[in-house]
């Protein structure tokens, strides 16, 4: 039997953070062993705001690195960069042809990222049917991401369907693979709010690649409540449980043992254990991260799985146009 095929991707829109780590990152690393994977860089998506160019090539570079270092084989799995690959945006047009403007209305991150500014670009709109067609265009099966993707997820579902209803049975319908701890890792200043590579407040995010001293002192001044019991109760105690759910994403234990382990000390240990257990997690990523960007290896690997990539998805968007009627020569 084929292997069920698994894409993902994460922006250059920042440093990826443990938000994007235990969200979404972990779980490529798992799935890279069992399941046929695509992983890619938005670069097309990250443009979607405005970006200064030197600092998207670097940042795009920096995110592919990254997803080596944390463990994902480019032989077993293919790493490359969504622009190189012409029928992303190409199916992404297609599919926003599909796409009602209700649907993207309805969408939170509109909402989110367009408050309150005054010209915001039609490709933050648009977004994502672009997403749609990254996910449709390998015809995944399972799609890793953190909560916050989920409605983006439900409409690549919806377009999957209209397409087949419309054009005849094309698309897989995909299916998120979603975190039960940790879909939805929230900011050290403010609970209220996801973790995010793009917040202007640095001391918000752990990013990934953070010297290990920054993330012991963002974990001390991490805000907590005025209690000092370490326990797992979202509605009443948001901010430490989110604390509580890093360390069980970084060490091996449970909620409940996290709990007891701290019962009655309070939150002093808790804090001073959960950045060592962040330091311990990171160091080796950010060690092999260096390696990875001197050895000058990089390009080759992008041009590689460029090439798997390309090869994947030309044959969905030939019987795509085929299906909508473009002519074929
Ligand atoms: P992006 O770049 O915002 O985030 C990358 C991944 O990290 C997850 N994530 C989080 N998980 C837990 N807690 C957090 N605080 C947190 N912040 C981010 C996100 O859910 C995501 O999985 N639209 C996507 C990128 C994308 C994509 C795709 C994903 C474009 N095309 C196709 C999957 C398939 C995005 O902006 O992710």
């Amino acid at each position: 039997m084929s292997k069920l095929r698994v894409l993902s991707g994460m922006q250059p829109s920042g440093q990826l953070t443990l938000g994007n780590y235990i969200g979404a990152l972990k779980n490529y690393v798992k799935l890279q062993h069992t399941h046929d994977c695509y992983f890619m860089v938005v670069d097309l998506h990250a443009i979607t705001v405005p970006q200064d160019p030197a600092a998207l090539r670097e940042q795009s570079e920096s995110v592919a690195a990254v997803y080596l270092a944390a463990g994902i084989d480019p032989n077993t799995a293919t790493v490359f960069l969504q622009s190189s690959v012409k029928a992303h945006a190409e199916l992404g047009w297609l599919l926003t042809t599909l796409t009602y403007m209700g649907e993207l209305e309805r969408m939170t991150q509109f909402k989110d990222k367009s408050e309150g500014k005054e010209s915001v670009g039609a490709g933050l709109f648009t977004y994502p049917s672009l997403m749609a067609g990254d996910i449709l265009l390998y015809n995944a099966d399972l799609v890793p991401v953190g909560e916050d993707q989920r409605q983006h997820l439900e409409l690549t579902r919806d377009l999957a369907h209209r397409f087949n209803t419309r054009f005849s049975e094309t698309f897989k319908i995909p299916q998120g693979y979603i975190p039960e701890v940790g879909a939805r890792i929230m900011s050290l200043d403010d609970a209220s709010k996801k973790m995010s590579k793009s917040s202007p407040n640095a001391g918000s995010y752990i990013a990934l690649l953070d010297a290990p001293d920054v993330i012991r002192k963002k974990i001390s001044r991490a805000v907590t409540d005025s209690g000092r019991e370490v326990k797992y109760d979202p509605q009443n105690k948001p901010e430490v449980s989110n604390l509580i759910s890093i360390y069980t994403q970084c060490t091996d234990l449970s909620i409940a043992e996290v709990e007891a382990k701290y019962e009655g000390q309070g939150y002093g240990p808790f804090k001073k254990d959960l950045a060592e257990a962040v330091v311990g997690l990171l160091e080796p990523i950010q060690q092999r991260y260096r390696e990875i960007r001197e050895s000058g290896e990089l390009h080759d690997i992008l041009r590689s799985g460029r090439d798997r990539a390309e090869a994947a998805a030309e044959a969905t968007i030939r019987e795509v146009k085929q299906k909508m009627g473009f002519v074929q020569l």
